[in-house]
């Protein structure tokens, strides 16, 4: 065999695939589209189930990828082995109803003994019990002898992945590594657990159809799954023991190694964090570079997992500061032939994986305070084992990884409750699984467009026009296609071809009118629905429209350019933004429409307000200098040449659309646009605001709403100035300060008259302290008092002598409050402020706590005051030793 590294396999994989007439396709993104059954891409044919079930129609009935995937399933036990990761690449070849067993074996077999050479008497293949035909064709058409196929049940045998959809019979092909890796036993063969025989790919014939019942029947058409781990089948051609040998993966572990000063082989407990840091970092490079941003929910929060369990072993292997970044550059390196976006997106990618590593370190820094807190009581009162409650809080709501709190523990000899943690984070995962909803292996519902002709699209014609005339070809309710609809029913419409947008990338559907011979609907809301399809949702507000008719469609124009001036604008906006901010600005997601524009955009502080300035000017000087907009359709790799800016995790077509504003702005976009930078208008930033970590968001007018909301603005400064009585409003700031100093100067007064009566108070209260075992208690209750004075009092008579045991409740409203203080020698005499309130409030129903030398607590049932402070006495007693 010979040595071949992992990208020229990949390559050789995929141009023997397309030398069978496969169309070699780029991977898709590891966020799924359109499809809610995973968080993240977990085989090659994931991205491509609607081909597979025929809903969609695929470009070629024959394709081939590599795919980058992400299965976290096993995450607790990467690092621990050498055998398991979370991210890896899949090589595959499919067939949607086109080639099928006959030719998919002989291939596989043909790329491993001819291509790649592997020598054929370390092959072994396996197939389902059931399947004569395929063990027909090693046999006879391959030629493998029949004790070298080996036939195997369901569990190991037949592909499938959740409840319903797609699956069927697989035959897989092994590699023996040779007897030194067996376990010795004399029945030692296929399917043995030790690690001989290795399951180097898997050829899925995708004939069935699970359902939900678990019944299963035969697909229309007879499709080919494969699957192969690029990173294993690199590991059985360079003749190493596991994935992280592998060159591209080997470069990773070694950069780790000399980062931490350390040697990959010669530790266990150190391997095992080389192991999760050279996983976990191609994991969230990638899932970086897809657009990925670590958050406490869904992928996010995967990625954000998979960064912090990186970081933490980076302490464990005794690595000081930031050293993701470093990282991030070998990975980038080693893949960048095939995966583009990740050296187009390097710096944005170092930037966001930074950030979160820097607030990962403060996060260790803030529960290591709450853990010490913790400690501290366990080691006063004596306790031994951590709530498990207090575990899963410092985990669930600080980011404070459990392991990291077991250790620290372990130091102190103390231990966590794990019992009660497991049951913490069952009810948490209970509890998102339930708001996660299940959903269907397809993920994508079947809706009643899915019983359109799946080839039929509709044209679109709105990028020249607003008014057109077509024909209507479909008309729809929630359930059924109908032909006809009347008066007050709200419907949706098909037409050949259509003026009016489909809602997409950010920019909302058109809104206009449909007129047909027999009547007129309100268009509310235009939408792309399954196969390319433009639906009109529509109200019929005069007579009825059937299929088949002739329709005139008109656009509402006002709303529509204003909504294009907004999308040009937004464009503009991202460009301002990487000029005055920096290239790692892309944009995260957006909205336009009629009344103004919304963009999120990566950026890791918030905006300063020069900087605000600044961008306002550059997208206003781009206006005024009226660049010409011209778009053009392109293939893609042009389009990337000419250096135009694409959306993250986007999946494009071979060709694409590319807008150009003069030199200020070139980007990937299928929306609507005005034909001059000038006829924006002008262009005002409403706000700017955070939305998650590492994404700010801009909200900003265009056009007219500059001046609508420079009309409101101009409204609120004259109702000011006639609140104030001004005749001249340029001495409004004036008039505020003077205003506002005024108002310093009253609130000092109040402070010192309320010091003043609590002073006067106090001074009484002290006349009538009542002797408990030799403390001096008061009881008082005042209505009104706010909360603030109440403390104020009870802090003053508590300075006012040592013994002193003072409880105050005062009424607010509604509400009322209880407060208790204790002297330094009630507190030595055994007065704990904190316990002594929890039971008189309890007396109202209410609760507090708190230090012993003072405790808030707010009352339950304010006619229960009396008897609570009256109850006082006993319990201040008791506590007195
Ligand atoms: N879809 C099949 C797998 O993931 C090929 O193994």
């Amino acid at each position: 065999m010979k040595w071949t590294g992992l990208n020229e396999l990949r390559e050789s994989f995929l141009s023997f695939m397309e030398s069978k007439g496969c169309l070699r396709h780029k991977s898709y993104p590891l966020v799924p589209q359109n499809d809610k059954s995973a968080l993240l891409t977990i085989a090659g044919m994931a991205p491509l189930k609607p081909y597979f079930t025929g809903q969609e129609v695929p470009p070629r009935t024959r394709m081939t990828t590599c795919q980058k995937c992400i299965r976290t399933n096993d995450i607790e036990n990467v690092g621990k082995t050498a055998r398991h990761g979370t991210f890896f690449e899949m090589l595959g070849n499919f067939s949607f109803g086109d080639y099928f067993k006959k030719e998919a074996i002989p291939w596989a077999w043909e790329f491993f003994t001819k291509v790649l050479e592997i020598p054929e008497d370390r092959l072994y293949v396996t197939v389902y019990e059931d399947d004569d035909e395929a063990e027909k064709i090693w046999h006879e058409d391959v030629g493998l002898p029949m004790e070298k196929i080996f036939r195997f049940g369901k569990e190991d045998n037949f592909w499938e992945a959740g409840i319903d959809g797609p699956c069927g019979p697989c035959s897989e092909i092994y590699f023996d590594r040779g007897p030194e890796y067996g376990c010795g036993k004399p029945d030692c063969a296929v399917g043995c657990d030790c690690d001989r025989y290795m399951e180097v790919w898997n050829l899925v014939f995708t004939q069935f159809e699970r359902h939900e019942d678990g019944t299963y029947t035969e697909l229309k058409q007879k499709n080919i799954d494969t699957g192969m781990g690029l990173e294993r089948l690199a590991a059985v051609m360079q003749g190493v023991d596991s994935i992280f040998d592998v060159d591209t993966v080997k470069a990773i572990r070694d950069h780790i190694c000399k980062i931490a000063g350390c040697e990959y082989g010669k530790e266990y407990k150190k391997d095992v964090s080389i192991r999760v840091i050279t996983d976990h970092i191609r994991a969230v490079t990638f899932l970086a570079s897809d657009g990925v941003l670590p958050s406490n929910e869904g992928r996010g929060y995967v990625m954000r997992r998979l960064l912090r369990r990186a970081v933490r072993h980076g302490k464990l292997l005794g690595i000081d500061g930031l050293f993701l970044k470093d990282l991030v550059k070998t990975v980038v390196d080693c893949s960048k032939g095939e995966y583009n976006e990740l050296e187009e997106k390097y710096e944005y990618i170092v930037k966001l994986l930074t950030n979160e590593e820097k607030n990962f370190n403060e996060t260790i820094d803030r529960g290591m305070q709450i853990l010490s807190g913790y400690v501290d009581e366990m080691v006063s009162s004596g306790e031994k084992i951590l709530d498990g409650k207090k575990c899963f809080f410092l985990s669930d709501t600080y980011g404070f990884p459990i392991d990291l709190t077991r250790e620290i523990l372990e130091e102190k000899g103390l231990e966590c409750d794990e019992e009660g943690y497991k049951q913490a984070l069952a009810v948490q995962k209970e509890t998102a699984r339930a708001a996660r909803g299940d959903s269907k292996y397809m993920g994508a519902d079947e809706t009643v467009f899915h019983k359109i002709d799946r080839e039929y699209t509709t044209e679109f014609t709105g990028y020249e026009r607003l008014e057109d005339e077509s024909v209507i070809d479909f008309i729809a309710n929630e359930n059924e296609l109908i032909e006809a609809a009347g008066a007050g029913e709200e419907v949706y419409i098909i037409t050949k071809s259509t003026p009016f947008y489909a809602e997409s990338g950010g920019q909302v559907g058109d809104k206009g009118e449909i007129f047909t011979v027999s009547g007129k609907c309100e268009v509310l809301d235009t939408f792309k629905a399954v196969g390319g399809k433009s639906v009109h949702k529509v109200k019929i507000t005069e007579g009825a429209v059937e299929v088949g008719q002739k329709a005139e469609l008109k656009v509402d124009r006002e709303s529509r350019l204003a909504t294009m001036r907004n999308h040009s604008c937004a464009h503009l906006l991202q460009s301002a933004l990487r000029t005055v901010l920096g290239d790692h600005v892309h944009q995260a997601g957006q909205l336009v429409d009629s009344e103004r524009l919304r963009f999120d955009f990566s950026h890791f502080s918030a905006m300063s307000l020069d900087e605000i300035q600044r961008v306002e000017m550059l997208v206003n000087s781009y206006i005024l200098s009226a660049l010409k907009i011209t778009t053009q359709v392109l293939p893609i790799d042009e389009a990337k040449k000419l250096g135009a800016m694409a959306l993250f995790g986007e999946k494009y077509g071979e060709t694409v659309r590319v807008v150009s504003m003069g030199d200020a702005s070139i980007e990937f976009c299928g929306g609507t646009h005005m034909d001059n930078t000038s006829k924006i208008g002008l262009f005002k930033i409403i706000s700017e605001s955070s939305v998650a970590s590492g994404v700010r968001r801009i909200e900003a007018v265009t056009g007219k709403g500059v001046l609508e909301a420079m009309g409101r603005q101009i409204a609120t400064l004259n109702e000011a100035s006639g609140l104030l009585k001004l005749t001249n409003q340029s001495e409004l700031v004036n008039r505020v300060r003077g205003l506002m100093e005024e108002i310093k100067a009253l609130e000092r007064e109040k402070s010192e008259l309320s010091s003043a009566i609590a002073d006067m108070r106090s001074k009484g209260l002290l006349e009538h302290t009542v002797d408990v075992k030799g403390v001096k208690l008061i009881t008082a209750m005042f209505n009104p008092m706010k909360p603030e004075e109440i403390r104020l009092l009870a802090e003053k008579i508590r300075d006012a002598h040592p013994e002193i045991v003072c409880v105050i409740a005062g009424v607010n409203g509604k509400s009322a409050n209880l407060c208790v203080t204790a002297g330094k020698e009630a507190v030595a005499k055994g007065v704990h402020s904190g316990k002594a309130i929890g039971k008189i409030a309890a007396i109202t129903g209410g609760k507090g706590g708190g230090r012993p030398e003072e405790a808030m607590a707010g009352v339950g049932d304010i006619f229960k005051i009396d008897e609570a402070l009256a109850g006082a006495e006993e319990i201040i007693g008791e506590a007195v030793k």
